[in-house]
């Protein structure tokens, strides 16, 4: 058997949790490859929303394994916190949850870090989470990270205080940032130790084992591809690979491992954190579409940017994740438009591209629009895909026709059932 890649298309926040949720029942093991609880994935089903950071979005499906791969960093304070949620919701995690002893653990110094850092780089800044994301991936490639193994090495404490202290030493070049360290760093102790008692596994072995005994195997991307380390707008990036080949990374499968790669757009785009945007909307309709699609972020309650689907940034995703399959969410906030613009082509450095050149910023690019008919009718109860108007249907089609990609899912709202599978 294969791997699936599930992944966002965009700058995150296209609905990869509900689409996962949706999608679990074909799978057997549900496992996150990269980033942390920087995510924020939302799944409402039964009049009830859910809100998953570290956990995969498999865990509300009876049966179903749920893997926190290698590529995944876990501040255990946060990943407690889920799984106390979880209980409360009446779903016990624990049984079906396995975690890589490769995974690298947040520490309370991490997040000080990542504190210190953007409050330093004052206007310049990412717009981070503030989960300690950045500096956990830099002590992970630095050689200097602490692991979920370690836990059961032995050297555990040597090593939190080995790594602390360096924190420490690098704070020293902040002197305008306080902090309290201390208040933290209990919590963080018992929590880690808790987290020691779930499964702690190989899950490369996990993994390659059950793709060989037949298992379906769906990997869960996070944040999305234009914040990816190497291919997003960087600096204004995540710390990891969220394209499909992170999935070999975080992971430990092979390329030839990998099956589908199901990316997942919005019909519009939004973006939150600082960097470039071309199809922004600055004005009272970027609002609108704010207010009418609830694009406020799940993990930080930061208000999202919104602007129009960007075909020439669609397609760069497309390429860079070898997509085989997309799903378009949230086209039924766009519904009651005359119009639906959409930016086919970028006016770049005197003459037209259709390929994402290296910068984007506001001097670098300026979007060319096509304007498409919108669709006046509430998309929020239809089940089928005969059901659709005829213009979100031409919609798709020259998506379809512009990525040469089928669109196999089309969301028309939050909650579970409202998911036509075409
Ligand atoms: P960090 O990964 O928390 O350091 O944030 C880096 C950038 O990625 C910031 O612009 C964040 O707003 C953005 N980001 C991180 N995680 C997510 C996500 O899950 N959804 C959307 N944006 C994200």
């Amino acid at each position: 058997m294969k791997v699936d890649v599930l992944l966002g298309l965009q700058w995150g926040d296209e609905g990869k949790g509900k689409i996962v949720d949706v999608l679990t029942p074909k799978y057997d093991i549900i496992a996150r490859f990269q980033g942390g609880p920087n995510a924020g994935h939302t799944l409402i089903f039964d009049g009830k929303k859910h809100v998953l950071h570290t956990i995969p979005s498999g865990v509300f499906r009876p049966g179903t394994k749920n893997v926190v791969g290698n590529g995944v960093v876990i501040d255990p304070i946060i990943f407690k916190r889920e799984i106390t949620q979880l209980l409360e919701a009446g779903v016990d995690p624990r049984p079906d949850l396995l975690i890589s002893r490769r995974a690298h653990l947040i520490t309370p110094t991490h997040r000080l870090l990542d504190a210190a850092s953007e409050q330093a780089k004052g206007k310049a800044k990412i717009g981070s989470t503030l989960k300690g994301i950045g500096p956990t991936y830099m002590d992970k490639t630095g050689r200097n990270g602490l692991r979920v193994g370690d836990l059961t090495s032995g050297k555990f404490d040597e090593r939190y205080q080995a790594l602390r202290t360096k924190h420490l030493g690098l704070l020293q070049q902040y002197p305008n940032f306080e902090y309290d360290l201390e208040s933290v760093e209990d919590e963080w102790m018992a929590a880690v130790h808790e987290l020691g008692e779930l499964q702690l596994i190989d899950t490369e072995h996990y993994l390659n084992e059950a793709l060989d005994a037949g298992k379906r195997v769906l990997a869960e991307g996070a944040q999305g591809t234009m914040l990816d380390i190497d291919f997003g707008t960087y600096p204004f990036v995540t710390s990891s690979n969220t394209i499909a080949a992170g999935a070999c990374n975080g992971l430990g499968v092979g390329p030839g491992r990998i099956g589908e790669v199901i990316g997942i757009f919005k019909a519009y785009c939004t973006r939150v954190g600082s960097g470039p945007f071309p199809t922004e909307l600055l004005d009272a309709t970027g609002e609108e579409l704010r207010q009418a699609g609830g694009e406020f972020g799940a993990t930080t309650g930061r208000p999202r940017r919104c602007g129009w689907l960007d075909l020439v940034q669609l397609r760069y995703a497309c390429r860079v994740n070898g997509v085989t399959q997309l799903a378009m969410m949230k086209a039924d906030v766009l519904s009651g438009l005359e119009e639906v613009p959409v930016a086919h082509a970028y006016a770049h450095a005197g003459g037209t591209t259709q390929n994402l050149p290296y910068g984007i910023e506001p001097d670098e690019v300026t979007p060319a629009y096509t304007n498409h008919v919108g669709w006046q009718e509430d998309l929020t109860g239809i089940t089928t895909e005969a059901g659709l108007p005829d213009s979100i249907k031409s919609y798709i089609a020259m998506v379809e026709k512009e990525m040469a990609t089928p669109i196999s899912i089309v969301s028309v709202g939050p909650d579970r059932a409202q998911t036509i599978v075409r």
